[in-house]
């Protein structure tokens, strides 16, 4: 196959909370794109279906339990990995929770469910892959933020916060580790029908603000995530660096 700057050919990809979702996805989007993928979730999560499906288009595929909030199953899901394919290009840490709280209503234990998962889960990831990637000199790591850390959102400060720290993470870990030829990024999509925010895009009068503040006058669709992901994750975005893709039809831009 001729050489495009797109193709994953020979890449291995771990993608987190691939279960469902934007998740399964992405993972899927990589393999169409060539890539082996190690699919992993929740203990208990089946990622059958995106194995299944990942595995329609020729990729080499593993599961994996991965709880990212978890050191040793972090540790073990590297030592599989590398045993396994002896290698690892891409991390997708997408693995992520939102339960929408009000300010005045937020928690101790909310506030740290959010950051446990979001931030500090993928940052640790992030971490435990690295090695593997400065040794073979090559590395794409793609975090998924959101909108939600570009701009506030009543109703929901805490997943807010805890993408923006996501957006400033990579911007530091990109500078630490491009000298290794990593490239550290983020998409922030703009809302996706999902199981995180079905229940919400089901009312009339939600969906209306929402549809409100997208110039495109959709919602994104999983694909248009995945698509991201595997441009972030391609030869072709070797100078895209420390940065935050927005997927959102030009909602952060007015
Ligand atoms: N859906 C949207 O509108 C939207 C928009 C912007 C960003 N995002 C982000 O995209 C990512 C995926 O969201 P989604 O909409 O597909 O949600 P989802 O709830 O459909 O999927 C999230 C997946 O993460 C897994 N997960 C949760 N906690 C985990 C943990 N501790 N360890 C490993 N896996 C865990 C879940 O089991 C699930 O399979 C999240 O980071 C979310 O914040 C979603």
């Amino acid at each position: 196959m001729p050489h495009t700057p797109f193709r994953l050919d020979d890449r291995v990809a771990l993608v987190t909370g691939s279960a469902t979702g934007l998740g399964q996805a992405i993972a899927i989007g990589l393999a169409q794109a060539g890539a082996d993928v190690v699919v992993s979730d929740l203990p208990g999560q089946s990622t059958e279906e995106t194995a299944q499906a990942a595995a329609a288009h020729g990729a080499r595929v593993l599961h994996l339990d991965l709880d990212v909030r978890d050191q040793e199953q972090i540790a073990a899901a590297m030592e599989t990995v590398k045993a396994e394919f002896g290698r690892l290009d891409i991390l997708v840490n997408n693995a992520g929770i939102n339960r929408p709280t009000a300010g005045l209503d937020v928690t101790r234990d909310i506030w740290d469910d959010h950051f446990d998962v979001n931030v500090k889960g993928g940052f640790f990831v992030a971490q435990a892959a690295a090695p593997m990637m400065i040794q073979q000199g090559h590395g794409r790591i793609i975090f998924i933020s959101s909108q939600s850390g570009l701009i506030g959102i009543p109703g929901q400060p805490v997943y807010c916060a805890t993408k923006g720290a996501i957006i400033n993470l990579v911007r530091t870990l990109g500078v630490e580790w491009a000298r290794h030829g990593i490239t550290v990024n983020s998409i922030a999509p703009t809302f996706v029908e999902t199981n995180l925010t079905r229940t919400r895009l089901q009312q009339p009068e939600f969906l209306a603000f929402v549809l409100g503040k997208i110039p495109a006058g959709r919602l994104a669709l999983p694909e248009d995530v995945a698509a991201a992901a595997v441009y972030l994750a391609s030869d072709g975005a070797g100078m895209v660096n420390a940065t935050t893709l927005s997927v959102d039809g030009g909602w952060t831009a007015w």
